[in-house]
């Protein structure tokens, strides 16, 4: 699978870490966020195959830097984890046919994800991200254990 996650923050940085471990070393990881610190931070712990610095609100020059770092297929999966609004369509273009989108983000408009994928014409999943999942707690303390460069992330950016 291609995987984009769209925010490389605290969420970001959780689902990378879960996708690399569930991908084993198949597969292509994505990171994508306006901050080129946050992705050089990520970078540097191996937790993507390609950073890529975009602005997330601005849907076609997301996709087109996606068909970059891929040589040109669209993603399997993708999760918005941004935490601004206006990112819905740089989510939808980014995934192809078939695909997969998380809306972790709450900055979502469901009206602008159901309607812009109607608009572009794509047939996609959308999952809403819900906040609860058995056993959320455990899964993400485990990654930060047992994953010592991201819980480092975590303690030098957020602690
Ligand atoms: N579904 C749920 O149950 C649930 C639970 C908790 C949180 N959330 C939501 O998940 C989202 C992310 O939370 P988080 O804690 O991971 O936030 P976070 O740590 O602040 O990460 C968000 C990332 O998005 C980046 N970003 C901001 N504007 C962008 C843009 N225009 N293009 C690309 N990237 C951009 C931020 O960069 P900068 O730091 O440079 O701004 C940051 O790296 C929030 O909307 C939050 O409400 C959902």
């Amino acid at each position: 699978m291609t995987v984009a996650v769209l925010g490389a923050g605290k969420s970001g940085a959780l689902c990378l870490a879960q996708a690399r471990r569930s991908l084993e070393s198949r597969g292509k990881l994505l990171a994508l966020d306006i901050s080129q610190k946050a992705l050089d931070a990520l970078s540097a712990i191996g937790l993507c195959d390609e950073a890529l610095k975009v602005d997330a609100t601005q849907g076609v020059d997301v996709m087109e830097a996606v068909q970059k770092a891929t040589g040109g297929p669209l993603c399997d999966l993708v999760v918005n984890c941004a935490s601004v609004g206006n990112t819905e369509m740089a989510s939808l273009l980014s995934v192809k046919d078939g695909g997969t989108v998380i809306f972790f983000s709450m900055a979502t408009s469901f009206t602008t994800a159901a309607l812009g994928a109607e608009g572009v014409g794509k047939d996609v999943t959308m999952l809403v991200g819900n906040g609860y999942v058995p056993g959320h707690a455990a899964l993400t303390l485990d990654l930060l254990r047992t994953e010592p460069s991201l819980r480092q992330l975590f303690e030098a950016r957020y602690v």
